[in-house]
């Protein structure tokens, strides 16, 4: 989970583990720092491109859709942009090298070229902002540790599904927060491992992996509210990005490799995906209706994502000099950058944006409900 407030931290990711999901939006948010340099590298050694003339056309959008329409960002389809990818890997030093695709010898370029166009308006392109990121990585965000004393000896961890992550504190004052959860909340990294849930004291060894998600959830929530200062501090909760193995799950040979094109027609989004992601909007939406105070944006990544089974790291995330893994150890759950996530980034630019301009209309207290729930 990235904290804008200070780039500090810099984790080793285990790409092995398939579903730490987390780390994604690490590098996701660095893009944002590679994109800034970006634009300041195009601005000094290109006056002049075609792809300036489109922006300036995204622009004029943009402007008819801040003039009184409603936009979804999240509605919309992947279209093919020449101008894109904005940047390459090995001109961004804050990727990891499991996510360097071409560099680790991914032979085909077309994953690079879609740009994600929202049907009613344009995805406004970053400005400069002087602004650092910090990544914590916390697969549950709440707290796993030692189960009560006392406890079976087949219980190794417990996750106290009311107690949010110690780390918490270093987030809080951040000025805008995004959070992530749900890939871990699978039985083999929990039940299967021995780590059981926890209420209070009690170890509930009954207590079903989506209860325990749920409860998370608001824990998360109640956290927000008890502890961030909403004036200061922007809330995003990032939905569930779908997996795309065929033929098997990850641990059973499941594949992603020979995908070079997204989903034109209805796109896979594992029943387990989506149960994760409707009981996240559930409790968010349940509290946006208690409590006016606190105002969770959704990234809802989930739909958008589904089409994109060609964006993922598949054999290709050991290195340049390692090469491709065998066939039946594909991760079809990361994604090469550039890539998809990159595409969230805008999102939340966009949607960053957007609270901004209702900060500035005072229109953010009398209309509590954010066109992205
Ligand atoms: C997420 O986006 C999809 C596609 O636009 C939409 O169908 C769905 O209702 C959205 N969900 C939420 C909670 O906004
Ligand atoms: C960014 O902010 C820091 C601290 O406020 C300042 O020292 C630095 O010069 C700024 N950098 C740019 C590029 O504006
Ligand atoms: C652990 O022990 C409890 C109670 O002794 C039992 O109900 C449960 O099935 C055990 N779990 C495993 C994974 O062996
Ligand atoms: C909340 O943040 C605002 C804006 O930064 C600040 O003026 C206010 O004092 C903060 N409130 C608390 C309780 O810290
Ligand atoms: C929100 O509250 C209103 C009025 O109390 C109720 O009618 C509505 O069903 C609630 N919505 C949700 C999503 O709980
Ligand atoms: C709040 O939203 C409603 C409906 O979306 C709109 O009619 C009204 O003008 C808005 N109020 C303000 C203060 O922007």
């Amino acid at each position: 989970m990235p904290v804008l407030d200070g780039f500090r931290k810099f984790k080793r990711l285990r790409l092995f583990e398939l579903s730490v999901c987390v780390a994604l939006i690490f590098i996701a948010t660095a893009f944002v720092i590679c994109f800034f340099f970006y634009l300041q590298y195009r601005e000094q050694t290109a006056p002049f491109r075609p792809s300036d003339l489109v922006e300036e056309q995204y622009h004029s959008v943009e402007f008819v859709e801040e003039k009184g329409g409603e936009c979804d960002w999240f509605d919309g389809d992947w279209v093919w942009d020449e101008s894109y990818p904005l940047y390459e890997s090995k001109d961004c030093r804050f990727l990891d090298i499991g996510f360097r695709c071409s560099e680790n010898g991914r032979p085909d370029l077309f994953y690079k070229k879609w740009r994600w166009q929202p049907k009613n308006c344009n995805l406004p392109r970053f400005r400069d902002f002087n602004c650092t990121v910090e990544y914590y990585r916390s697969t549950f965000l709440v707290v796993q540790g030692r189960p009560p004393t006392g406890s079976s000896g087949n219980i190794t961890y417990t996750l106290k599904v009311d107690k949010m992550d110690w780390n918490s504190v270093k987030w809080r004052d951040a000025d805008v927060l995004v959070f992530n959860t749900g890939h871990w909340w699978n039985h083999e990294k929990t039940i299967r491992s021995g780590c059981y849930f926890q209420e209070g004291d009690e170890v509930k060894l009954e207590m079903k992996i989506e209860d325990a998600y749920k409860k998370s959830i608001e824990t998360v929530l109640n956290w927000i509210q008890d502890s961030v200062n909403a004036t200061k501090t922007q809330v995003f909760f990032r939905s569930y990005s779908p997996v795309h193995f065929r033929g098997g799950d990850w641990r059973h040979g499941g594949s992603c490799h020979i995908e070079t094109l997204p989903d034109s027609g209805s796109s896979m989004v594992p029943d387990d995906n989506w149960l994760k992601f409707k009981i996240a909007n559930s409790v968010l939406l349940e509290h946006t209706n208690i409590s006016e105070t606190i105002k969770v944006n959704v990234l809802n990544v989930t739909q958008m994502t589904a089409p994109r089974k060609d964006g993922h790291l598949s054999i290709y995330y050991l290195g340049p000099k390692a090469g491709p893994v065998p066939l039946h150890r594909q991760d079809c759950s990361h994604w090469c950058l550039p890539g998809v996530p990159d595409t969230w980034n805008e999102l939340l630019y966009g949607m960053f944006l957007d609270h901004e301009g209702e900060l500035i209309q005072g229109t953010s207290n009398t209309n509590s409900s954010h066109r992205a729930f």
